[in-house]
């Protein structure tokens, strides 16, 4: 079967993890083309996706160098674009691909405004194309082992889940680039870090949502957005679901944990980026907790994780069988519509119930 061609939109932090996911399924997939605004960082990337090739003894050909994504998508024959640019430009570029016919997989989050979000979703529906949201902890194996349990049945009736995001991020991480921490282009910190792990709790507690009810501030950063935020949801099912999200903690990362309850399971996942059980109990007894324990995976060496190359590969799997992606536009949009719930919740003093409406995180300005 022919590879599939890959580009990358945005080449800067996480786009080595893109160059990463696409050469790790060399087999299926290769880059063409390359797009920034800023040339020298396109070039860049495109010397990281030769090393992570020649590392595996594979040579590979010239890859295409852009500026302006328009006519890189017009240009070459692209199957699947990465989207890794500024949160804000995520909607505007991701549609012009999808009307070009080609596949998305954009950065989280998918959007920062509900309408935004509808029309990716929709829009990849009418051209019948795939959209795929980079949450790509849901791929790391000690959440998909707990998942795994959950359809199993294991957990019984879900009681309530707490994710837990508390890390240090300091002026100096806002100050890398102008768009961190702003309303128009980024949010706070549940809007980009927390995002991860608002998805992983709706994704184990029961997604659908009926509630919204957040405290937030900015407490240390100069920023727009909040950099400590607590949320509250009720789901429909009757489970509950707690967020502490801080980008203050003193010195450095704590943790990023999610927990599970249920009426007969316990599940924690800790590590530096939800990677490693800690706490694996079942009415059931099916495994002991230590056997769970000692099969783990190591700590990555960033707080990305290992997510990327297997949510790339479930994309080009998603597209040669026909089916959706794991987490695909309507995934990406639920946990986005959380964290804008939050912040309506936070300007008006009340919870928030489902579905939110129009709302974006615009709405926040003079917040
Ligand atoms: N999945 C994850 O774990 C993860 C981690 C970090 C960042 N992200 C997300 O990835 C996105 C990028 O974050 P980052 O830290 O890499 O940001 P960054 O500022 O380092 O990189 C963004 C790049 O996009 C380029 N760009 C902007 N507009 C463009 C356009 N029209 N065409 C081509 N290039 C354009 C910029 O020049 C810049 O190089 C954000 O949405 C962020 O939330 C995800």
């Amino acid at each position: 079967m022919d590879k599939l061609r890959f580009a990358t939109i945005g080449c800067g932090r996480i786009a080595k993890k893109h160059m990463e996911g696409i050469a790790n399924n060399y087999d299926d997939a290769k880059l063409v083309a390359l797009c920034d605004v800023v040339q020298d960082k396109a070039e860049k990337k495109s010397k990281i996706y030769n090393e992570f090739l020649a590392q595996k003894g594979i040579v590979q050909s010239k890859i295409n160098i852009y500026r302006d994504y328009r006519e890189m998508i017009q240009k070459e024959k692209i199957d699947v674009v990465t989207i890794a640019t500024e949160s804000g430009y995520h909607a505007k570029i991701a549609l012009d691909c999808l009307n070009a016919g080609i596949n998305v997989i954009v950065e989280k989050p998918i959007a920062l405004s509900t309408a935004d979000a509808d029309l990716m979703v929709k829009t990849a529906r009418e051209n019948n194309r795939k959209l795929c949201v980079c949450h790509q902890n849901r791929f790391n194996k000690a959440v998909q082992m707990t998942r795994k349990a959950l359809e199993d049945g294991r957990f019984g009736k879900l009681i309530n889940g707490t994710a837990r995001i508390l890390w240090n991020r300091d002026m100096s991480y806002y100050k890398q680039a102008p768009w961190r921490g702003t309303w128009k282009l980024d949010g706070g910190t549940l809007m980009n870090q927390c995002i991860h792990d608002i998805d992983l709790l709706q994704w184990m507690l029961g997604g659908e949502v009926d509630t919204v009810y957040a405290q937030c501030d900015t407490y240390l950063r100069d920023i727009e957005g909040e950099d400590f935020g607590a949320v509250i949801i009720r789901f429909k099912n009757g489970a509950i679901g707690i967020i502490e999200g801080s980008a203050c903690v003193y010195p450095k990362n704590l943790e990023e944990t999610l927990s599970i309850f249920g009426q007969k399971g316990t599940v924690c996942i800790g590590g530096l980026a939800v990677n490693r059980i800690e706490t694996w109990r079942f009415e059931d007894g099916a495994e002991s907790e230590s056997d769970v324990l000692r099969r783990q995976e190591g700590d990555p060496d960033t707080v990305y994780g290992f997510g990327h190359t297997p949510l790339f590969k479930d994309m080009i799997e998603s597209i040669r069988e026909g089916r959706e992606p794991l987490v695909n536009g309507e995934s990406g949009s639920v946990a986005m519509d959380i964290v804008l719930a939050a912040y309506k919740s936070r300007k008006t003093g009340m919870p928030v119930k489902f579905p939110i409406g129009s709302f974006s995180t615009l709405d926040m300005q003079g917040c």
